[in-house]
């Protein structure tokens, strides 16, 4: 898919934060296209979350931090953000299909049907799919949250995703897979995703179909590679 055809769904034209004594981001031009899946690398520090928050609508002006900027944004973004936001009492069925049945009005059958084909489709396993998300200590562990988390997004069908750091417990195989879905929804239904990574593998990044890097609260351009990843 050309994102040059696409139409750009986020624009961001010289996009600044900055508290007193710092630049958190400097100066991020970016755009995204409908349909596009973009990869956002960069060590820890660099500014990805800042950026995704902005693009969210939920960074709160604090003492001495200023943002200016200008750019484009749909009103429907949903975030995956970097802490799960889960409760310990549901299970992964009944998290996703509660908020199929807030947003659609489905019957309970046809929740539980849609979430549990969410839920598979981005790697839970089914015997976790039913049970209790529990706590980190004693209930389904870090992956398969950020897997509930990002099906959380996939059924809300919004036209931008943001996903901070989704594959943060999950091994190469599970993060190449995940990578691999959240490419194919956005290129069958044109919604744009916006994903950072912290340790990109080579396996990971191919399926972006862009990769730009933040140092600094900078942001780069960089080359998807063929063969090795070099970081
Ligand atoms: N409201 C704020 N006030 C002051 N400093 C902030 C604020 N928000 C973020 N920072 C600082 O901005 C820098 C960028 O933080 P950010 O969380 O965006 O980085 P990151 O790239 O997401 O890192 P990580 O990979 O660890 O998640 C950090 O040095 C952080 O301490
Ligand atoms: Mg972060």
């Amino acid at each position: 898919m050309s994102s040059s055809r696409k139409e750009h769904v986020v624009i961001c034209r010289d996009l600044c934060v900055h508290t007193q004594n710092a630049a958190i981001l400097s100066s991020v031009f970016f755009s995204v296209a409908a349909g596009e899946f973009l990869g956002i690398v960069g060590e820890s520090g660099a500014g990805k979350t800042t950026l995704l928050r902005l693009l969210s609508r939920r960074v709160r002006l604090q003492d001495g931090v200023t943002i200016s900027g200008t750019g484009v944004l749909p009103p429907e973004v949903w975030l995956v953000a970097q802490e799960n936001v889960l409760y310990d009492h549901d299970t992964p069925l009944s998290a996703v299909s509660f908020l199929h049945r807030l947003l659609y009005e489905s019957t309970t059958e046809k929740a539980d049907d849609e979430a549990t084909r969410l839920l598979l489709r981005v790697g839970v396993p089914e015997l976790v799919i039913r049970q209790r998300i529990g706590n980190v200590s004693d209930g389904i562990s870090v992956g398969n949250r950020r897997l509930v988390n990002v099906a959380l997004a996939l059924c809300a069908k919004s036209k931008v995703i943001l996903l901070d750091e989704p594959t943060t417990g999950l091994d190469s195989s599970a993060t190449a897979e995940l990578m691999r879905v959240v490419r194919e929804v956005c290129h069958t239904t044109g919604c744009a995703c916006i994903c950072t990574i912290h340790q990109p593998s080579d396996e990971a990044v191919q399926y972006f179909d862009r990769l730009v890097a933040m140092n600094g609260g900078k942001m780069y351009c960089a080359k998807i590679p063929r063969r090795r990843w070099w970081y």
